[in-house]
């Protein structure tokens, strides 16, 4: 059974198409992952799930309740830890998490033994009667979370729990997450780190432009690309037009496919090869056309293979488009006034 399901999901902000007909279903016990650059809709995915926000169109179930026609259904399974914290500076963490159990109506035993494992378990015990106001990053992030989790919802939604973490306090939310799984919540979270997906998703989904755009488990995923990857970087280029003929030139090679050019690292290029043994044709094609390899390394796909092969780029290329463009706007804005 599926405990989150969207179909057709549309949501537009005044011109800005945010979501355009996104489908996802997310089976019950399920780790999910939901990946995407900056803008592709991942937020407002989240918020809709978690009845903050109200679709266009299409249909939204959580739990098996319509989010627009029992919210309130929805909202006592659900738990959701928002990309942007707001916590009340004059609070203490503790006044903030028996707030939250109010708000839930939590019996009073209830919820002091709730916050008392929670803070057991996030390792909280030194900070949590200080106020919010002097807490760090990381503080807030594991108080979020606490308060997402407070009424032992089945469904857990996050947007970007890590962000910005150090390792340590990133490894207690993972295992956190994967305990919380293994006692049966349905969790889908949203990331930007790659390897965050690929080490604790069930399945995951690469959203583009407010669409799934590749959906499977991490490691289908992967093995869908086949042969190894492989980045290659030739001495000689430095611009978009040279980088261009040696696409062209190894894309004729039979056993490569997927030539893309990276952008973001100096032009160097990314392709999948079919054979272990295509290096010395690599090497024959670039020299005989004059070109010499400076730098060429080979690995087993990773996440980051199959959002190329999806999107035609890399996650960072496309975060670098996104903020080009909105340079581009913010220039064209300045040249108006
Ligand atoms: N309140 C809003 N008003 C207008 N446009 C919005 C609003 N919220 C989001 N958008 C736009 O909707 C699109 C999707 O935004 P969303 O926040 O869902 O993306 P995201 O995938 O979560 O991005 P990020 O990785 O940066 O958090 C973007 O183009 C964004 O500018
Ligand atoms: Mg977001």
């Amino acid at each position: 059974m599926s405990l989150i399901e969207l179909q057709e999901v549309v949501k537009t902000y005044g011109s800005v198409k945010a979501l355009r007909g996104l489908n996802l279903s997310i089976p019950e016990g399920c780790l999910y992952g939901l990946l995407g650059p900056n803008g592709s809709g991942k937020t407002t995915t989240l918020r809709i799930l978690s009845t903050l926000l109200e679709p266009d169109s299409g249909q939204v179930h959580v739990a098996g309740f319509n989010v627009l026609g029992n919210p309130r259904a929805v909202r006592t399974r659900l738990g959701f830890v928002a990309q942007d914290i707001a916590l009340d500076k004059i609070l203490t963490g503790r006044e903030l998490l028996q707030l939250q159990g109010d708000l839930y109506h939590l019996r009073s035993s209830v919820k002091d033994l709730r916050i008392a494992e929670l803070t057991a378990r996030l390792d909280m015990d030194s900070w949590i009667d200080r106020r919010c106001g002097s807490y760090s990053g990381g503080m807030k992030r594991r108080l979020d979370l606490a308060a997402g989790l407070l009424h032992q919802p089945k469904v857990l939604v996050l947007d970007e729990p890590t962000v910005g973490l150090d390792i340590e306090s990133r490894t207690t939310i993972w295992n956190l997450l994967r305990e919380l799984k293994s006692l049966g919540t349905t969790i889908l979270l949203s990331s930007h780190y790659l390897e965050e997906v690929d080490v604790l998703a069930d399945r995951m989904a690469i959203m583009d432009n407010g669409r799934v755009i590749a959906e499977g488990t991490p490691a289908d995923l992967k093995k869908e690309l086949g042969g190894d990857r492989i980045t290659l970087r030739v001495q000689e280029f430095s611009d978009e037009n040279e980088s261009e003929e040696v696409r062209s030139l190894l894309s004729s090679i039979n056993e490569v496919s997927h030539v893309v050019i990276n952008r973001s690292q100096g032009f160097s290029l990314n392709l999948v090869v079919d054979d272990q043994n295509v290096l010395p044709l690599i090497r024959q094609c670039l020299e005989r056309a004059g070109f010499s390899i400076f730098s060429l390394s080979q690995s087993r796909p990773s996440l980051d293979d199959v959002y190329l092969r999806s999107t035609g780029k890399t996650l960072m290329d496309a975060e670098l488009e996104l903020a080009g463009k909105r340079d581009v706007k913010l220039e064209s804005k300045k040249a108006m006034r």
